[in-house]
Order: C-alpha cells, then structure tokens, then sequence
C-alpha cells in the first residue's frame, strides 16, 4: 500500500477510478513498478513486443450475439477438474510477486480466493508453499482451488519435492510447465544483476548448481510426473494437437494452451490461433484452458466460445498486485468478471455451457 501509485490514486479517489485492466497497466508501468521490476514482468523475448502478439491476436475474432435470449440470471459459475469456481477465469503462474508487492504471492493468493478463482502458484514464487497454503487456511472464505506449478528438473528430487509439498499442504492440481526446453529469450532484456539480486528471493527452489534445466525432457517425462502424483496433472505450454494428444496419453487430466506469455521465442504462434486445433484433438478427454493476452471479457468469452473450458492471466494480475496489493487483484478480477458477464449477457449466453463456437466469427 506504500507505492507512489497508491498514494496518486488516493489522492485523487481510490483505487475505483481505474475501470479496465489496461488503466492498470497504465498506473502499474508508470508508477507503482520499480524499474527492474518493470522490465522483468514486461519481458518478452527479445523485447517487450513479443507479448503483444497474443493479445493482437484476438483482434482477429469478432462476436456474434443471438438476441431476444432470457439472461436476466447469467451465471459465470463453472467446475474445473471437478473444484466449483466463481467464474472461468484464473491465475496462471508467474514468478517473483515480492517485486510487486511486500506481501508478494500471500496478497495475491488472498485475492484469488476471495474472488473465488484458481490460484496456479508459481515454483519460483517468492513466498513458500508452506507460507502461501497457510495464508489461505485462514481466510473465512474456502480457497476454490490452489494449484502448484512446476518444471521438470534435471534433479528430479526438485519435482518431486515440489509435488509433494503440494500435495501435503492442500493444493488440487500439479502444474507441469514443458514449454521451457531452453533458457528463455526473456533474459536478453534483464541487465545481468537482476539475477544476481532476485536468485535469493524464491524459497520452493534450490541455488544453483542443483538448479539445472533439463532440455532432455520427453513426454516419458512427463508421464513420470503423472505417475509420481497423486494429484490430477495439467500440461502447461502446449501449442499443437500432436503434442495435446500425446499429452493425453501420458495420463494428464488437463492441457493449458500457453506460450508463456511471449517469453521463450520470438515469432512464436498466438495462444488464441491455436486454441481450437487442440481443443479438436483432445476431442473431450481432457479439459483445455488457455492463457496469453487476456486483457477483456471479450478475450475470454472468445476462447470459452473456441472451447477453452477456462482462460488464465499472467500480468493483469501482477499490475493489480503492485497498485493495491490484494485488494488490486481484487478489482483486476472483477473487472475481468463483469465484463464477461455483460459480453455473455448481450451475446445471449445465460451460462458459461450457453458460450457456443457459432458465437464467435474469424475474419
Ligand atoms: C513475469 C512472468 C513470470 C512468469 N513465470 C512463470 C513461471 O514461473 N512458470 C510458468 O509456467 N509460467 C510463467 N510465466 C508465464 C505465465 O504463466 C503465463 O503463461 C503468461 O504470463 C500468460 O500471458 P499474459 O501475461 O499475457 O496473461 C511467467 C510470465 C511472466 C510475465
């Protein structure tokens, strides 16, 4: 509550004048981020544009509303791996919240639930998942659904520590990040002591040298992950319905379509082009979620409409965090939230199952 940001916008009346997520991105980029930290959530690979290609992307899709439908009770409720949340929309894993905000992953994980969203904790979070689970067992209000995030490690002790943490400390689903073959392209923007300064700050990890990537993973892999949880496991960082299929053969109970956010490669496919061909492919096995520019309501009513059962943000979140701490991820959400609500109301959709494919036009 100490940045710049809080103290202008207390000045000229609370938190309630900023109205979309980009009136965040505006206040978070120009005031209330310190300068490294501006960069690293901005990064993409190479620069800061690469991002901007997932959110370009949905300009490509228009909706088709059906009228004289009765919304007069639209419903944003929906079950995802069987945990009922308070609408489709949830939080992928980013790393670092301590650069936000002093309270970092605990303000952030306090809002999710509140709002009752999925909370995806990153393993190079900067609060533990001892400290983060914790957290939400004291609120009054149920976490929805805290989900754990991790890499497949060239020590696989590291996974397997992190699944088991997870598991023990109430979380309901394993996310394994198989985007991340190589070293990510993002860091081409960070000036080398960033790295230096933020290594000490992420708990769930080890310090180098037992933290080696390992770019030999295979799908095997990723069926020893499945085997060696006890939770339901989601393939984060799928971009084709080969890789979807053979995602689902390794037993994952959920796919989420990601390019990490533009981090990785330049001239990387958008999350959104992709969406229905995996959806396609998995052909109701498994649910598919999809994260990568989701700025509006209208972002998520088009990749529900494309067959997305949930769609995640990333940095939406990390502005809310740093201009209001909980209370920004807060307001982030229910942004998020009524926007759908009005999109899905004026389109003629009563409920997130009344979102169709016909909805939605590709020009
Ligand atoms: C600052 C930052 C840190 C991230 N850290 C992780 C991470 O630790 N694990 C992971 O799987 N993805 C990570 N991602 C990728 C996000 O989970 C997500 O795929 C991406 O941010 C979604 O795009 P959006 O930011 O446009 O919403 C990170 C992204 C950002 C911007």
């Amino acid at each position: 509550m100490s940045s710049q940001c809080n103290k202008k916008l207390d000045m000229i009346g609370r938190i309630d004048k900023l109205k979309t997520l980009r009136d965040f991105e505006k206040c978070a980029l120009e005031e209330s981020l310190d300068y490294y930290a501006k960069l690293y959530f901005s990064a993409g690979a190479c620069s800061t544009s690469t991002p901007k290609h997932n959110e370009d992307a949905f300009n490509r899709y228009k909706i088709r509303p059906r009228v004289l439908r009765d919304v007069s009770k639209t419903n944003l409720e929906c079950h995802l791996l069987d945990c009922h949340v308070s609408c489709p929309i949830g939080i992928s894993p980013t790393a670092l919240h301590c650069l936000a905000h002093s309270e970092a992953e605990l303000a952030t994980a306090r809002g999710c639930c509140k709002e009752g969203c999925v909370f995806i904790l990153s393993s190079s979070a900067s609060r533990s998942i001892e400290e983060v689970a914790t957290e939400v067992s004291n609120l009054k209000e149920t976490p929805p659904a805290l989900w754990m995030q991790t890499y497949i490690h060239n020590d696989r002790s590291i996974t397997l520590d992190i699944i088991q943490k997870a598991e023990s400390f109430g979380f309901s689903a394993i996310v394994v990040t198989v985007d991340s073959s190589s070293s990510a392209l993002w860091k081409k923007v960070m000036p080398d002591e960033f790295f230096e300064m933020v290594s000490p700050k992420m708990p769930n990890l080890p310090s180098l040298p037992r933290l080696i990537s390992d770019n030999s993973v295979t799908f095997e892999d990723l069926k020893w992950v499945v085997e060696n949880s006890k939770l339901p496991v989601i393939a984060k960082g799928i971009l084709s319905g080969e890789d979807a299929k053979a995602a689902v053969e390794c037993g994952v109970s959920a796919i989420m379509v990601s390019n990490h956010g533009g981090r990785l490669i330049e001239r990387v496919v958008s999350t959104i082009e992709v969406l229905e061909e995996v959806v396609d492919a998995v052909n109701g096995k498994v649910e598919v979620y999809m994260d990568g520019g989701i700025r509006r309501g209208s972002d998520v009513f088009i990749a529900l409409a494309l067959g997305a059962k949930a769609a995640f943000i990333g940095r939406p979140v990390i502005w809310g965090l740093s201009v209001d701490g909980e209370n920004g991820v807060r307001k982030v959400l229910q942004i998020l939230k009524e926007e759908l609500l009005i999109t899905m109301q004026v389109a003629g959709a009563q409920s997130i199952e009344d979102i169709k494919r016909s909805m939605v036009v590709k020009i």
